[in-house]
């Protein structure tokens, strides 16, 4: 793990994080049923899903509330935010084996489908490679991955990141405070352009990169193994 990742493995700043992604990411919930409906389109009834970065347990949760027979693995370096994942995914636990690792800790099990979100950005480009690549190795063909994080959008990246801040402290507009946040966050996190991004997937062996999600600096993907 890099130091962006640091404040994920402490307990304390772990705790209220399902409360401030839902604040923070426009239309989660919705990016969460998306996501679900592109996996289903390609996964059946039974299906066994990969979650990398699985720490909170959201994404997991929404897809076990949406289809009652799939299964999951998730994965996550971080035990707080696995914690946290089994505590919110609780009624749906016997249905979730969670990893404390990367997706390298995934066994090689061939999966019916496999989610990334709000994790990519954290990564610098080697390590997405690497991890799309372990990603594609344990899906079945033609399986789908849904992708979603910051994005960086053109010259105009760091207004799409303000614009972003300011979502996220909506009870208090202040374009100083999101302009600051907004420096802070492309200063620190690698983030690859709409072109990069794509170009990567397809480096890592995806096909059929389709944009399906675009939400101020956030963008997210669907591709095929
Ligand atoms: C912002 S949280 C997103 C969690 C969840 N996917 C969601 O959408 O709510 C980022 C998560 O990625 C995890 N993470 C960091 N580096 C990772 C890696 N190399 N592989 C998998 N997960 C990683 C962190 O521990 C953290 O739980």
């Amino acid at each position: 793990m890099n130091a962006l990742q640091e404040p994920f493995l402490q307990p304390a700043l772990v705790a209220n994080y399902t409360e401030q992604a839902a604040q923070k990411v426009p239309g989660l919930a919705d990016l969460h049923l998306m996501t679900m409906l592109l996996l289903s389109e390609r996964a059946q009834q039974t299906a066994h899903i990969l979650v990398v970065g699985a720490g909170g347990g959201m994404e997991i949760k929404a897809m076990a509330h949406a289809r009652k027979e799939w299964e999951f693995t998730g994965v996550d370096p971080s035990a707080a935010m696995l914690g946290l994942a089994r505590n919110t995914i609780e009624p749906y636990n016997h249905r979730a084996k969670m990893i404390e690792g990367t997706v390298d800790a995934a066994p090689l099990t061939l999966y019916d489908g496999a989610t990334c979100l709000l994790t990519l950005h954290f990564l610098n480009r080697n390590e997405r490679l690497q991890t799309l690549q372990e990603i594609r190795r344990r899906l079945k063909p033609a399986a789908r991955l849904v992708v979603a994080h910051h994005s960086a959008s053109g010259a105009n990246a760091n207004c799409w990141l303000t614009r972003s801040a300011a979502f996220a402290d909506r009870s208090d507009i202040d374009w100083q405070k999101a302009m600051a946040s907004a420096t802070n966050m492309a200063n620190r996190l690698p983030l690859l352009s709409v072109a990069e991004e794509e170009k990567l997937l397809g480096e890592a062996g995806f096909t059929e990169i389709e944009l399906f999600y675009a939400a101020f600096s956030f963008r997210g993907w669907v591709a095929t193994a």
